[in-house]
């Protein structure tokens, strides 16, 4: 079993930490959030950030601390991790539809103020049930689908129809509309995207729009991420943003040209060098997701990741130009943060290149 003895002391340098660590850069870390922060002091909407790519509450209560309004999760798991950590507002944006776990939500409620997105009617009537039981009330976004063909009813007239159904029930508390534009976030060209995500807002403020003439007052209209978060974030009607990713960035995100910059960087030690042309790290598929391609190799030039099995990376050399010592440190950027994080127990905190703290990924894991 590991225990304290195995982590190095604070004051630690970066040189001295053990391999694979998940590294953050904690001025770049903080300068992120309060750029997102910064933006959002001045825009009618209001940022809920996203606990799905970081998954610590340390982080959560930082981006809290710097003006964001709660917390955006994917999971009750990560929910109850947030309300452990005293987080008062948690949006589940997410369905939550198996008995045992309605009677977590509806346990969860009676502790902190939860919002959980919902798109059928027996959804519905589910949590009503289970929040009566449990003697408290929950609050419900209708979930539309924007465009991205994930979870969300298809039409406006099919909110409405929830949207009523909610407010008859008891124990629930219709609150809004929430509609992810994940079809647009990965477009490079920022004015293409824009329109895109425009489009998709278009449908999202519609639908609160024919909420609110049948008479139903509608507070959320809930959507946004990091690539659209000055553009969705200005669209007239949006109330919150879900963005997550600004925090650490990645290689993919990282290339699209947003104003936030990559804090976190896998550290990694060269393990072998067997020939001239070829060195191995001690980093793979089990501290590095490649759902989007290979991570950013940070190396002298002539030296190219081309390969990860588990627990290792192999690089190609170029003999003329580069060599690696055995015991050598690299870094690595990874292409998709969220999957990343979700691989480690903690992360090395460094300031100056020195370590300041060592953060658990407590939300690791925790997708049930
Ligand atoms: C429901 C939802 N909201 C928001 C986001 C935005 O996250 P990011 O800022 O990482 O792009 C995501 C990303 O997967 C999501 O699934």
């Amino acid at each position: 079993m590991e225990t304290s003895w195995n982590l190095p002391p604070l004051g630690t340098p970066k040189s001295h930490i053990p391999t694979p660590a998940l590294l953050v850069d904690l001025e770049v870390m903080e300068a992120n959030i309060a750029r997102m922060a910064s933006y959002f002091q001045n825009q009618p909407a209001k940022l809920r950030p996203h606990f799905k790519t970081h998954k610590s509450p340390v982080l959560a209560q930082k981006q809290i601390q710097a003006g964001a309004i709660g917390m955006t999760c994917a999971k009750l798991g990560e929910a109850e991790v947030l309300a452990e950590a005293g987080i008062s507002s948690i949006l589940i944006a997410n369905q939550i539809v198996d008995p045992l776990k309605l009677s977590r939500l509806a346990e969860l409620a009676r502790q902190t103020q939860v919002i959980v997105a919902v798109d059928q009617a027996e959804n519905l009537r589910q949590i009503s049930r289970a929040v009566l039981q449990a003697g408290c009330t929950i609050g419900v976004l209708i979930e539309v689908d924007v465009g991205m063909h994930r979870c969300g009813v298809p039409t406006a007239e099919a909110a409405l129809s929830l949207a009523d159904l909610a407010c008859k029930l008891p124990g629930l508390n219709f609150l809004g509309v929430m509609g992810y534009e994940g079809h647009t976030v990965f477009e490079a060209d920022a004015a293409q995207r824009k329109q895109n995500a425009e489009f998709a807002m278009s449908a999202l403020v519609g639908t609160a729009e024919l909420i609110r003439k049948a008479g139903i007052e509608v507070e959320i209209v809930s959507a946004g991420s990091t690539p659209t978060f000055n553009q969705t974030g200005a669209y007239p009607g949006v109330t919150e943003i879900q963005a997550g990713s600004y925090i650490f960035m990645d290689s993919k995100y990282g290339a699209m040209g947003l104003p936030f910059t990559c804090a976190l960087s896998l550290l990694a030690t060269v393990i072998s060098v067997p020939s001239r042309d070829r060195a191995i790290i001690d980093a793979g598929l089990k501290v590095l997701s490649t759902d989007n391609g290979l991570p950013e190799l940070v190396a002298p030039a002539g030296v190219r990741l081309v390969r990860f099995s588990e627990e290792h990376g192999k690089l190609e050399l170029d003999p003329e130009q580069a060599q690696l010592q055995v015991g050598q440190q690299v870094e690595l950027i990874p292409s998709h943060v969220c999957t990343t994080v979700n691989l480690h127990d903690r992360y090395y905190v460094l300031r100056g290149g020195n370590l300041e703290a060592i953060w658990p990924v407590a939300g690791r894991g925790r997708s049930q």
